[in-house]
């Protein structure tokens, strides 16, 4: 069995632990919280029994367990996943794994040094609804010309934004906004079907905060354009699209994919059969207790990849439209 702890207690770390139960590989051990009542509520709408609870940071890392799991906001997540590798643990992170690529390339490093595993969960790239795409851009390879991604949902927390407060995912001290909370679920469709861009460009529309509550991205591939739209501040129901010359590839969502459907030229639309779990983490959490038990080190390297490809986008194309975070002042 793989030792798990955790850090954050929001709604995400139950669904993630109910997926790793589902593994049978992993069992939850160790929960972190700022405040102990968090932790306990937590592991009582788990039903889980005889769970270590710390509330020192410190403390929670000299405990024995083998892996952690990190669902706080963006801008901790480098600094706990460090302190992680440090002390000895694997560690999954939520997306983005971090706020600037030069933090990447240290938990990189320090994972590699101290012979851990350093996973980013992107969970719907592991999704078996994802490798039918994935098979069908191969097949089609030849023909491919392009893509249209789009991932806009309006969040229960832009309400709290427009009332005053400072909710986590629209400031730049934890390194929130459109581009890095939706835009990298679409970021990494391009990198995993099509590999690294030559050219990266954000046109964001900013909030006064200083994060983007939308955006166009604008990948370049030699033969081809991929085009994005991401937002956090209001709801589009365009399909997503991958193009091969005359037929169409059509994704009901960017990010949260649940239904394919093939359009050839004469307008003909067919359902694409495709697995979807009632839990989008289910797909991840088994892929991480395989890789981990089975030392699948080509499968690691090449998750790897695609996460530094992927962040080393993302800070790429905040750049270019002039968003700053407060991890850019640690540069
Ligand atoms: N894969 C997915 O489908 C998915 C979905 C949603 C979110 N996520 C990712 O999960 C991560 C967490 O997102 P979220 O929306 O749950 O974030 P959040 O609500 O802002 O914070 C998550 C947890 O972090 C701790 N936390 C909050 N503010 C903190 C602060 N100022 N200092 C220290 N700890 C703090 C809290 O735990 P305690 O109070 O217990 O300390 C909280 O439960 C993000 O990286 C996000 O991208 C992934």
């Amino acid at each position: 069995m793989i030792s798990l702890g955790i850090i954050g207690t929001n709604w995400i770390t139950e669904q993630f632990i109910k997926a790793t139960d589902e593994t049978k590989t992993f069992a939850l051990t160790n929960v972190y919280s700022r405040t102990e009542a968090k932790a306990e509520s937590l592991i009582e709408d788990l039903k889980k029994k005889d769970i270590d609870i710390s509330t020192d940071l410190t403390a929670f890392f000299k405990k024995d367990f083998d892996t952690v799991y990190i669902a706080s906001p963006n801008g901790l997540h480098f600094a706990q996943a460090k302190q992680a590798l440090e002390n000895g643990k694997n560690v999954i992170v939520e997306k983005p794994s971090t706020s600037t690529i030069k933090e990447f390339s240290l938990l990189d490093d320090l994972a590699h040094k101290n012979g851990l595993y350093l996973f980013e969960a992107a969970r719907h790239i592991h999704e078996p609804i994802f490798k039918k795409i994935e098979e069908i851009v191969d097949k089609n390879r030849e023909k491919l010309s392009g893509a249209s991604f789009s991932y806009m949902k309006y969040s229960s927390r832009y309400d709290a934004y427009l009332a005053g407060k400072n909710p986590n995912i629209f400031t730049t001290k934890f390194s929130g906004g459109a581009l890095y909370d939706l835009g990298v679920y679409t970021v990494y469709d391009a990198v995993v079907l099509f590999g690294q861009p030559e050219k990266v460009d954000y046109d964001a529309e900013f909030l006064a905060s200083g994060v983007d509550g939308s955006g166009a991205l604008t990948l370049k591939y030699p033969d081809f354009d991929v085009n994005i739209i991401i937002g956090k501040t209001k709801n589009s129901y365009m399909s997503s699209e991958i193009y091969f010359g005359r037929d169409t590839l059509l994704l009901d969502n960017g990010g949260d994919i649940s239904h394919l459907d093939w359009a050839d030229d004469n307008k003909n639309i067919t359902d694409v059969p495709a697995l979807k779990a009632e839990n989008p983490m289910d797909s991840e959490a088994s892929e991480f207790a395989r890789i981990m038990t089975e030392k699948d080190q080509a499968t690691y390297d090449k998750l790897l990849k695609y996460a530094r490809t992927v962040n080393r986008i993302l800070e790429q194309a905040r750049t270019s439209a002039g968003i700053v975070f407060d991890a850019d002042e640690e540069k």
